[in-house]
Formats: C-alpha cells, sequence, structure tokens
C-alpha cells in the first residue's frame, strides 16, 4: 500500500496493517468460540486492547511525542499537544463478537491550529476483512485503496439510503425517543436506512456513496474521528444537529451536499419535540 500516501498516512496505514494480522486471526477464533458455553466475549475484549496496544506503539515509535486519545486507554500524552491520534481499534466490536466481517480499525489525526482550536488534519479507516482502506488528509481528497471516492450525487429522499445507530443497553430515554422520533420522521421519505455496526465504517460508506447520509446521537470521537475527514474530502458535509462540531458534541449528522440539510432536520426535529 505505497500509493500516493502522504508520510503520516503511510505510518497510520503500517499500524492499521499490523494490528489487523493479529484480529484477523483472532476474528477467525471467534467463529469458533461462538458455540463455546463460555462464548467469545472476554476473548474479543482482550483481542480489542492487544489491537489498541500494537497501534500505540507503532504510532509513538513513528511520531514520538503525539497524543493519544484512544477508545480503550482514554487520553494520553501532553494536554497542550500539537497532533494526536484518536484511535479507535476495533470498531464494531459487537460484529466482531458475533463472528460479522463488519469492523474496522480507525485512525484519525487531529492537528492544533496557531489560534488554538483544532481540526481533523487526516483519517484511515482499514475493514481487515475485506481488506478495505479508506483514508484522507486535509486537501488532497478521500480515497478507498488506490481509488478516489466522491459522495454520492443522489437528490432526492426518495432515493437516500441513510446509516445509523439505534441506541441500546443502557442509554437515556431522551435518546431513545429522539431516535424514534426521528426514524418514524424519516421511514416515509426514504429508500431505506441501515444499521450495520461500526460508525467508521458508517463514514467511510458515505464518503464512498454507497449511504447517502449517516446520523447518530451520543457518538464516540474515537468512533468519527477518521470518518469525518473522509466524508468532508469526498465533498460531503458533516456537522452536528446543528452547525456545530460533532468531535465536540458527540451528535452526527454526514451527508452528501444535497441531502445533508434534510437529515439534519429530520434529526433536530425529533430533538426538539422531546423539550
Ligand atoms: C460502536 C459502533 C456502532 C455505534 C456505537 C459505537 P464500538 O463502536 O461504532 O456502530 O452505533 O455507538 O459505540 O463499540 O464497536 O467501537
Amino acid at each position: 500500500m505505497a500509493f500516493r500516501l502522504s508520510p503520516h498516512l503511510t505510518v497510520m496505514a503500517n499500524a492499521a496493517q499490523k494490528a489487523s494480522k493479529r484480529l484477523l486471526r483472532d476474528f477467525a477464533e471467534v467463529e469458533q468460540l461462538q458455540v463455546s458455553v463460555k462464548g467469545p466475549s472476554d476473548f474479543v475484549t482482550q483481542a480489542d486492547l492487544r489491537a489498541e496496544q500494537t497501534l500505540k506503539e507503532e504510532l509513538n515509535k513513528a511520531r514520538p511525542g503525539y497524543a493519544f486519545l484512544m477508545e480503550e486507554s482514554g487520553a494520553s500524552g501532553s494536554d497542550n499537544w500539537s497532533w494526536r491520534w484518536v484511535v479507535d481499534p476495533l470498531d464494531g466490536t459487537t460484529n466482531f463478537l458475533h463472528g460479522m466481517p463488519h469492523w474496522a480499525i480507525s485512525i484519525g489525526l487531529e492537528k492544533r491550529l496557531p489560534d488554538g482550536t483544532t481540526e481533523v488534519h487526516a483519517g484511515l479507516v482499514y475493514a481487515p476483512a475485506v481488506d478495505e482502506m479508506f483514508w484522507a488528509e486535509k486537501g488532497t481528497g478521500a480515497f478507498v485503496n488506490e481509488r478516489r471516492l466522491r459522495v454520492s450525487a443522489r437528490r432526492e429522499m426518495s432515493e437516500a439510503i441513510f446509516a445509523t445507530g439505534i441506541p441500546f443497553g443502557a442509554v437515556s430515554a431522551s435518546r431513545r425517543q429522539s431516535f424514534s422520533r426521528t426514524l418514524a420522521t424519516l421511514m416515509p421519505q426514504v429508500a431505506g436506512i441501515r444499521r450495520f455496526g461500526s460508525a467508521a465504517l458508517d463514514m467511510a460508506w458515505v464518503a464512498h456513496g454507497r449511504f447517502d447520509g449517516y446520523w447518530e446521537l451520543g457518538i464516540h470521537p474515537w468512533d468519527i474521528c477518521a470518518g469525518v475527514i473522509l466524508v468532508k474530502e469526498a465533498g460531503g458535509y458533516v456537522t452536528d444537529v446543528q452547525e456545530g462540531d460533532p468531535l465536540a458534541t458527540n451528535n452526527i449528522v454526514a451527508g452528501n451536499p444535497h441531502l445533508h440539510a434534510k437529515l439534519r432536520e429530520a434529526v433536530a426535529e425529533g430533538m426538539v419535540r422531546l423539550a
């Protein structure tokens, strides 16, 4: 994978490839464990932690001094960082646990600007089971493997397929209700709604034009950081439910330029009606 990768993306791709080898072996093992009494749960937790460790070591070796925000181990490095890796070693953990091949390694790279604000500078989402590597860097476009990506050109809601994350587990009643209301608004208008279980791949698929948009409330920065730059560099829009930064508010709406506003309106309405 040497095609047009910048020094940063080369570091990210090498780290992801190294971590993916062990994850792929573990994934094959999970299928055996499905039928055991104990089940694969602890095993997958260990696989996740090992992948995070490998990624941290590799990224740190190549760029000592960069800070980290990682799903399992949280924030580390200087608070006053200039560059920060934002990493989910295994996005789509539940899919992995159930032997479904839709999971990915997600690595975002944030940069602090002279005015003190931060932006996503580069992102890489690697789905090892299908060997699709999505990558983007500010100003240089978005790619899957060696192919340039553009978001879809669909303009009509009636043709659109949107991805989302369905709240699960101990989420607040307001989050559950917001989701249900938005779903009820969108269902009759669109061609389909999908919940595939990996936010990083949902974003990568918006960049690819497979999905026309994606929304999720209460999403973590490591799930979406790389995806933010993938969608933007593929010509799409990414916001929270208003005009804000999803990495700050944990709510995200991404889409092609024709449908982003309509999707955001439906998500905002679902939330507003709770007030
Ligand atoms: C999850 C996935 C899922 C999304 C959840 C995330 P994980 O990440 O991205 O699609 O709906 O909100 O927590 O736990 O598999 O890394």
